[in-house]
């Protein structure tokens, strides 16, 4: 029996609901192509960095008007970030590359904090042929006076500024920290977002007992952080018109079933392709449409959101109630 695994992400029909995340898989032709040919739905880019195109515009003022002290600070975080990627031009080159050799969607991902020049980037990457964009907005918010509809109405702004840049849909992908999400991915869409990408995984810093220096670092996701948007997702469903992609946490089939369940238009992966290769998402895809045709699903569009909060027999699972059942259960399993 053949089942339809096609669905639809910001307005754009996707052969499969496995999309690749940003991550330094997408910044390589070669990769890109492999998780094409491996069913890969659509690609979102490597960010470009608000402070990347800044400093690009640094060096270029400081090259032609020889100054200054403020620029030579500025400049000390960024070795790192021309290590991640090659800069704005070879970006926009690379979209242009990824879109003559690739057939699936290819989503460019700008990733900033404050309104700024780095925004016209957002049309840049539009000519560049992207059939779509990603904002991913991080911002930490360290000042006791800086409220939280302050920091709201940062991001905003952030997106109608984006909007007003572009005909393109724009995903904008956020962390998890917020009151009232339900009020704010309301806002956001009003805003003129297409897309909600949940949730960034933020890279908390750690201290290094020998040296004392604070070192935020990298670490490949778990299974277990599927729980947060899985819950997220699952509360979002129907409540927004916004497409709705779920990443952290995605590694097998099982996870991604979940996700498209919840309510996820689109899962994607990074961790478990940086880990097992292009190859793996093959395997997932092979494992999700076997599970389909078992439980007799017709297609993924079917599947999608049948255990929202919303349609679930058991709604309050996705609330407050879900905890004490769970501590109930833990408790109960010591006992027996
Ligand atoms: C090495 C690496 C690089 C990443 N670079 C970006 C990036 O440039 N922009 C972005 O929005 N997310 C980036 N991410 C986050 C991923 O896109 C993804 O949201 C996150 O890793 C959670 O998904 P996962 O559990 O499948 O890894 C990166 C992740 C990894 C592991």
């Amino acid at each position: 029996m053949s089942v339809d695994i096609s669905t639809t992400y910001l307005g754009l029909k996707l052969s499969s609901p496995l999309v690749v995340s940003a991550c330094p898989l997408s910044g390589d032709l070669s990769s890109l192509q492999r998780l094409e040919e491996a069913g890969a739905g659509a690609a979102v880019m490597q960010s470009l960095f608000e402070e990347q195109i800044e400093h690009e515009e640094m060096e270029w003022f400081h090259v032609h008007e020889n100054t200054s002290d403020r620029y030579a600070e500025s400049t000390s975080f960024f070795p790192e970030m021309e290590d991640y990627n090659t800069g704005p031009d070879r970006y926009l080159q690379h979209i242009e590359q990824a879109k003559r050799a690739l057939t699936i969607p290819i989503i460019g991902s700008l990733n900033g904090t404050t309104k700024g020049g780095w925004i016209r980037y957002a049309k840049l990457i539009e000519q560049a042929g992207a059939d779509a964009l990603e904002l991913n907005i991080y911002i930490v918010p360290t000042e006791t006076h800086v409220t939280s509809e302050q920091i709201e109405q940062r991001y905003l702004e952030l997106v109608a500024a984006v909007r007003a840049e572009i005909s393109l849909p724009l995903a904008v992908k956020i962390g998890p920290f917020f009151t009232s999400l339900p009020h704010f991915a309301k806002r956001i869409e009003a805003a003129g977002a297409n897309g909600l990408v949940l949730f960034n995984r933020f890279l908390d810093p750690d201290i290094n007992l020998a040296t004392l220096e604070v070192t935020p670092h990298l670490v490949l996701s778990s299974r277990d952080e599927l729980r947060l948007p899985l819950r997220w997702i699952g509360i979002l469903r129907n409540r927004v018109k916004v497409s709705l992609a779920c990443t952290s946490g995605v590694h097998f089939a099982e996870d991604a079933l979940k996700a498209l369940l919840a309510g996820a238009d689109v899962v994607m992966m990074a961790s478990a392709l940086l880990r097992n290769g292009p190859t793996h998402l093959e395997t997932v895809l092979a494992e999700v449409q076997n599970w389909l045709v078992e439980n007799e699903y017709k297609s993924v569009t079917q599947l999608i959101g049948s255990v929202s909060r919303e349609k679930s027999a058991n709604p309050e699972a996705f609330e407050r109630s879900n905890y004490m059942r769970a501590l109930a259960s833990y408790t109960s399993r010591l006992d027996g």
